[in-house]
């Protein structure tokens, strides 16, 4: 028995999805192509990220997924007549799924691909569904050595829809049932994941699962027995504020986290959807407190933009070391909490004080949600955390130090005023002084 289990590359242990190797158990980093190529991918995209990962120094960061997101197949319902597996687009992929990932291996990446639970013909781009094919694909991504698998959410057949209990709608078709005793572990919606995720645990190889389900069927409640982490929220678009054709800006998905703070952990988290740090018209400011908000929550860091020709000020933005390390870090699993509205809390004026420790220190994440430069307060007294959790910094005088610089800012007795742009983030941990 334990032969047979040390053999298994992944364990459904209680709630969670436990491997030896680690795989899912810090948030997942890396880089996919959605944001910025859309559909227009190819072998080529993919080796050159790669290789960019490497020579920019992600790679040593730890960014180490390459992500092929939809538009990767032969369109419509065309699965291959004998082996009935879904056939990757000649054109885009001339030496198939298999040569993309042992380019990323030869660079030491790891390679993703992308699926959708829906039937036949549709991925949210019109490309092949798994849904009743899910050993097929899960046996062919494992054997064209995937390491990573995104699963989403379209064109899902009414009788497996369920009340979407979140934001978005189910496109505009009627509401299925809530499950009895609203017990959304047993909903439509987590039958159709686990049915992928039982397919991928079949595997002879450790594959991460990232459930793409936009927060639908209260995910939050059961995303964790299911994959390592699920999406809580609509698209996201990069803009400071604002909703677009169903996706929706910075603000109102940190707003939106502001109410599920305290899901995520080791081996299962919230994302909040892949990084448009670098994207858009978000100024440098803007894509500062992107990063450093989805640090805080635990998101997987996967980043979004063109990395030919991207710019030093927004390089050094994903190259944020201590601001990684406290999504990293390997003690503390849980993310930032809120603690502190200047505002109203919405979807323009989100939370502005976020705490979370890690095994540095305790750290805040200053959020200048207004239109102007202005100071905002640290007071000791009431970061959480800060009193309770820590003997090393459970006592003041403290050291204030910045995240973003790398270097100490000064000590303080009760609190400390620090001035921030307007939509910057300041990130600060803090130790006791002596
Ligand atoms: C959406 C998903 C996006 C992207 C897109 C591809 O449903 O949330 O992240 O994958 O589909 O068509």
């Amino acid at each position: 028995m334990i032969l047979f289990l040390l053999g298994l590359r992944i364990l459904k242990v209680v709630n969670a999805l436990v491997s030896p190797d680690g795989t899912g158990r810090l948030p997942a980093m890396g880089w996919n192509s959605w944001n910025e190529y859309a559909c227009d991918i190819s072998e080529d995209v993919f080796v050159r990220v790669a290789d960019l990962m490497v020579h920019l120094g992600l790679k040593d960061l730890g960014y180490q997924y390459v992500n092929i997101d939809d538009c990767w197949s032969v369109k419509g319902a065309t699965r291959d007549n004998v082996t009935q597996r879904i056939i990757p687009d000649p054109v885009k992929f001339p030496g198939g799924i298999r040569h993309v990932a042992e380019e990323m291996h030869a660079r030491g990446l790891k390679l993703g691909i992308y699926g959708d639970a829906a039937l036949g013909t549709q991925t949210c781009g019109g490309y092949p569904g798994s849904l009743g094919y899910e050993e097929v694909d899960a046996a062919a991504w494992s054997e064209w050595k995937v390491d990573y698998l995104k699963y989403d959410n379209c064109n899902i057949p009414q009788e497996w829809v369920d009340v979407p209990y979140m934001y978005p709608d189910n496109g505009g078709r009627p509401d299925g049932p809530v499950p009895p005793g609203y017990d959304w572990s047993t909903s439509n919606s987590s039958a159709r994941y686990n049915r992928m995720r039982d397919a991928l645990l079949a595997q002879n190889r450790t594959i991460q699962y990232s459930l793409c389900i936009w927060g639908h069927a209260n995910v939050a409640a059961w995303g964790n027995a299911t994959g390592h982490s699920w999406r809580m929220y609509s698209d996201i678009y990069p803009a400071w504020a604002g909703a677009r054709q169903g996706s929706q800006a910075l603000m109102p998905i940190l707003n939106q986290a502001a109410f599920y703070w305290n899901v995520s952990g080791f081996w299962g988290r919230n994302d909040w959807d892949m990084l448009e740090v670098g994207n858009g018209n978000l100024t440098l400011e803007e894509n500062r407190s992107h990063f450093a908000l989805w640090a805080a929550l635990k998101s997987p860091l996967i980043i979004g933009t063109k990395l030919d020709a991207i710019s030093p000020e927004i390089l050094a933005v994903l190259k944020a070391e201590e601001i990684i390390a406290f999504n990293q870090d390997p003690v503390y699993g849980a993310g930032a909490m809120p603690y502190r509205w200047d505002g109203v809390g919405n979807d323009t004026h989100p939370a502005d004080y976020w705490a979370g420790s890690s095994s540095r220190g305790v750290h805040v994440f200053l959020l200048n949600t207004e239109e102007v430069e202005r100071d905002m307060e640290l007071v000791f007294g009431e970061i959480p955390g800060l009193q309770e959790q820590q003997p090393s910094v459970r006592r003041g005088p403290y050291l204030v130090h910045d995240m973003w610089t790398g270097k100490d800012i000064g000590v303080f007795s009760d609190s400390a005023v620090l001035r921030v742009k307007r939509h910057d983030t300041a990130a600060v941990r803090i130790t006791t002084a002596n």
